[in-house]
């Protein structure tokens, strides 16, 4: 089947278990707090990311943004569409994008579905909800 017929929430699951498959990449010495993402795109393709922590901390990358770039380095990012997002950590804390990254996603798909770890489990965004306003050149 072609999967730009499958529509992202028929994707949640598999999204998520792939999210928790990066997860385990995560180089989050500093925190402990492991992350991984999952972001569908458009052509039906799944990219997925980890963060990557550094002792000079504010040079860390969050899962959500590696996953992003990790799609642009393969594909570029002039036809990038991103519909669904998934995120989740190894402590099942809420856990919503940070603004960098709901900045990074708003970019490649402002009108992206997105799913995180809430306060009771996993909750579902869109990204206009989790930012408004967005800026955009
Ligand atoms: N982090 C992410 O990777 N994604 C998020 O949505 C929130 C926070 C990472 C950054 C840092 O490595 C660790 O979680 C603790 O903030």
């Amino acid at each position: 089947m072609d999967k730009t017929l499958i529509s992202p929430s028929q994707q949640k699951d598999h999204l998520l278990t792939l999210a928790r498959a990066a997860q385990q990449n995560a180089y989050a010495r500093y925190s402990n707090f492991k992350v991984g993402a999952a972001v569908l795109l458009e052509n039906g393709e799944i990219f997925t990311g980890c963060n990557v922590e550094n002792a000079s901390y504010g040079l860390t990358n969050c899962a959500e943004r590696s996953a992003i770039f990790t799609a642009v380095s393969k594909l570029g990012g002039d036809n990038l569409k991103i519909r669904a997002v998934a995120v989740v950590n190894d402590h099942d804390a809420p856990c919503a994008p940070c603004g960098a990254c709901r900045q990074v996603i708003a970019e490649f798909g402002p009108d992206a579905v997105v799913w995180y770890q809430g306060r009771n489990g996993i909750q579902e965004s869109t990204m206009r909800q989790l930012l408004p306003e967005c800026f955009s050149l």
